[in-house]
């Protein structure tokens, strides 16, 4: 969601945030603002509804100079997307400002505090904040306990940077809950501080993720810790990725750099924990005893969209795996019903950023009841991976496109290796079973190389079936959470109503909307299932519906029942998943770019989902 980004240094400012702030476009926004502490001593704030571009043609040759400034993209929550909602949002004296991702929500209760004398120009709830800001520095106090004071007297989840006209040099950053996080960037003889890390990957590797309740101050030269008021010490850490990475290359979009990355993305995640010679998996930061994992008698799964669908054929691994009774549910509904769970229980959430409120607050819930807990997660330092007892790296680079792709495939990977580590610790896999299970994995990235070969049919499908408006999408079994992925993928990025729906349940209403302009998407597994489905695909083309097909290598039969055929090679009926998810980001990017869609950045959507 909103965007954050600060520097302070030796140059201009406002171009250094600016750039930063384009990096973080993927997160989402409907507006944009940068305040720069000019060389002459005042704040100058410039801001608009619309994107970075359109704010940068603005400035042109009126550059504000100055070196320290802070922006922000805003994803709108209070107040509609327009120029004066947009922050960074000033106290009455102009002098002092603050960017915010987050919900105020006390923001009426202190808007009626401060009473008459403080004027509002936005309709928003950040706008609070630097009022209250200024009361606490009327009494005598600097920016950072102001902030310290300030950060006490709001409710909800929040992250903020604020500078003053009066305390120059520095600039002010407080993570409170969890809404996003920050990050504050080491360069040499200047700082940084950003929402994410893409910002700061062109300047430097050096950094610190602001743990909840941390306040930075941050100079050009230091940066001072401190949280509940005492000082504390954190030491900057070096992150593994380079501004190379998040560069879009030869790539018309992100999101088909990262389809395309996916066989390496497999690779990362297997390397070095599947230990093919010795059928055994060894996870580098599930550290759990074997005791602590025999005591655990279920396992629940909880994710948000791409994750939860990740969380659901995990499920499936956790039951015919390591043979534990297994349940999954959305993150945000598992955390508002009064889930029976204990110290007996193994939670396992999946989230690509670490960041989203809805996981982490189950996650919480989940801490509170003593559950031991394993996180998949992609973003280093993040969080989720703060919370859990485990993680697993899902080791793909930053993921730019809004439409998760990579990480996608990589969490299934990787909860496919949890279940088979705790199996193998819970002693139930022998090294016959697991060899089993470690013998196609070590396939797979050469596999889902092979199905992007075959884009160029997905392409054709594309061109065919783009007109379309409405899309049913039919699995069964394991295949389910593939086709509700299938179907997300084409809502985000094209804007096609699209149903993903376990097969079985056809017949109990969705066939009622099977006409020639209700194009199925059908996948058809080998084994005890494909009968079914080739049922259901009978089903649908009685009713005058028209179906693709997506199969598997050699199921030459499917050609004679379906009006469209795509296939993926075979291999184990638990890992085809990974294969089977790849035609339909094919066919849901391919659509969207033919429908002309801003296949990156979706309308409405953001990246990473910091607020409920
Ligand atoms: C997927 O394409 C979406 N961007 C979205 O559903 C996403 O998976 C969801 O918001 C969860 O995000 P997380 O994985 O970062 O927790």
């Amino acid at each position: 969601m909103c965007g954050i980004n600060g520097y302070v240094g030796e140059r201009e400012a406002a171009p250094i945030v600016l750039d930063g702030l384009s990096r973080l476009e993927y997160r989402g926004y409907d507006s944009v603002g940068v305040a720069v502490l000019q060389d002459s001593g005042e704040v100058s704030i410039h801001k608009r509804a619309g994107k970075i571009g359109d704010l940068s043609s603005e400035l042109t040759d009126r550059w504000p100079t100055g070196k320290q400034a802070i922006g922000h993209t805003r994803w709108a929550t209070h107040g509609k997307p327009s120029d004066a909602n947009a922050h960074p949002h000033a106290d009455c004296t102009g002098r002092l400002v603050v960017i915010h991702n987050g919900i105020v929500e006390n923001h009426q209760e202190l808007r009626r505090r401060l009473g008459d004398e403080h004027t509002f120009a936005s309709e928003t709830d950040t706008e609070v904040i630097p009022h209250l800001l200024e009361n606490n520095l009327k009494d005598g106090m600097n920016l950072a306990d102001a902030l310290t004071k300030t950060m006490n007297q709001l409710e909800g989840a929040h992250a903020v940077l604020a500078m003053s006209a009066d305390e120059p040099g520095v600039i002010v950053a407080a993570r409170a809950g969890n809404a996003g996080g920050i990050v504050v960037g080491y360069g040499r003889g200047e700082n940084y501080v950003a929402s994410d890390l893409p910002a700061l990957l062109p300047h430097t590797r050096n950094v610190v993720f602001l743990d909840d309740g941390d306040i930075a101050v941050v100079r050009a030269k230091t940066v001072e810790y401190r949280n509940g008021g005492r000082p504390v010490t954190r030491e900057p850490q070096e992150v593994p990725y380079d501004p190379v990475s998040v560069a879009k290359g030869n790539y018309k979009h992100f999101m088909q750099k990262e389809i395309g990355e996916q066989p390496e993305a497999i690779l990362d995640t297997i390397r070095g924990r599947a230990n093919f010679a010795e059928a055994r998996v060894d996870l580098e930061d599930v550290q759990i005893s074997p005791s602590r994992l025999g005591s655990i008698k279920r396992v629940v799964l909880v994710g948000m969209g791409t994750s939860l669908h990740a969380a659901m054929i995990g499920r499936h691994y956790f039951e015919r795996i390591a043979r534990m009774p297994a349940e999954v549910d959305n993150a945000s509904e598992w955390r508002y019903r009064e889930p029976v769970v204990g110290p007996d229980t193994l939670l396992v959430s999946v989230s690509q950023s670490g960041e989203t409120v809805d996981t982490l607050a189950a996650m919480e819930l989940a801490r509170e009841r003593g559950c031991l807990q394993v996180t998949i997660c992609n973003g280093i330092g993040s969080q989720a991976t703060r919370m859990a007892d485990g993680i697993v790296y899902t080791r793909c680079g930053l993921e730019i496109g809004v439409a998760s792709t990579k990480t996608y495939l990589a969490a299934i990977t990787a909860l496919y290796l949890l279940a088979c580590h705790i199996g193998q610790e819970r002693g139930i896999i022998d090294r016959e079973r697991m060899g089993g299970y470690l013998e196609p994995i070590a396939h797979l990235p050469y596999l889902a190389g092979e199905v992007l070969a075959r884009g160029a049919e997905q392409e054709e499908l594309a061109h065919e079936f783009a007109r379309f408006d409405n899309f049913l999408f039919l699995g069964r079994g394991i295949h389910y959470p593939v086709v509700m992925e299938g179907a997300l993928k084409l809502k985000e990025v094209s804007y096609i109503h699209a149903e993903g729906y376990p097969a079985g349940e056809m017949k109990h209403g969705p066939i009622a909307l099977i006409d020639p302009d209700v194009p199925v998407v059908a996948v058809v597994q080998k084994g005890d299932l494909r009968a079914k489905m080739i049922n259901n695909i009978e089903q649908v083309k009685a009713r005058e519906g028209t179906v693709i097909a997506i199969g598997v290598d050699g199921d030459d039969e499917l050609e004679e029942k379906a009006d469209r055929t795509f296939y993926v090679p075979e291999t184990s009926d638990l890992l085809s998943p990974v294969l089977t998810s790849i035609p339909m980001q094919l066919f849901a990017y391919n659509v969207a770019v033919r429908r002309g869609c801003d296949v990156d950045q979706p309308r409405n959507l953001a990246k990473t989902v910091t607020v409920e």
